[in-house]
């Protein structure tokens, strides 16, 4: 089954990771379902019922997204807010997300060295992204490795943003999708 990648940018047209990132996943209509929020709801008025039915369409999930301000672009906390109903995700009888996996896809302005003990900024991404974790648990969902690119404020070169996009799209297919590589 299909991973359903939500990309959640407010400028897609001006960014250069997560715009490529996207124009990547979608050369592999096979392996993701490319859903981006922003775009979809340029009024910010999600539509609660198709988003519930596009993760019941999909065994894992990938939310993709800058870092702004340790955390995500509002769009996709409010995605959380609005999608995420009782009896549906949570409540005795709210069971939809049980067992679905959750991956995140995250790009950085900082540089790797500037989070974790020796840093600016003393957290590691696992950390700052706890939140994430906690709904998981909440919810049912097994939360799987984070993928990152760092440095985004220290130009990354066009080639540098071309391998990582390369890197995500191998990211789904070998976290996500768990697509064993042939033993050469
Ligand atoms: C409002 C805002 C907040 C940001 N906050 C952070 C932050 O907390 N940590 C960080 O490392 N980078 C931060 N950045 C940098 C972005 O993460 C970086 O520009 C983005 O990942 C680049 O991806 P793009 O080319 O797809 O836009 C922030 C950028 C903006 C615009």
């Amino acid at each position: 089954m299909k991973t359903l990648v939500i990309v959640t940018h407010p400028n897609i047209e001006t960014s250069r990771i997560n715009k490529q990132w996207a124009e990547e996943l979608r050369k592999h209509p096979e392996l993701v379902t490319v859903h981006e929020l922003y775009s979809t709801y340029p009024d910010g008025k999600i539509d609660v019922e198709r988003e519930q039915k596009l993760i019941e369409a999909h065994d894992s999930i990938v939310l993709q997204f800058p870092l702004y301000w340790y955390s995500s672009p509002p769009l996709l906390k409010q995605w959380f807010d609005e999608v995420f109903t009782y009896a549906w995700a949570y409540g005795s009888t709210g069971d939809k997300l049980r067992n679905r996996k959750l991956g995140l896809a995250i790009s950085l302005g900082g540089k790797e060295s500037d989070f974790g003990d020796d840093g600016a900024i003393p957290f590691t991404i696992n950390e700052i992204t706890i939140p994430f974790q906690a709904t998981c648990s909440y919810t049912g969902m097994k939360f799987l490795p984070i993928f990152t690119v760092y440095g985004a404020e220290y130009h990354l070169s066009d080639e540098q943003i071309g391998q990582s996009a390369v890197n995500y799209v191998k990211y789904i297919e070998e976290q996500v999708h768990a697509i064993e590589k042939a033993q050469v």
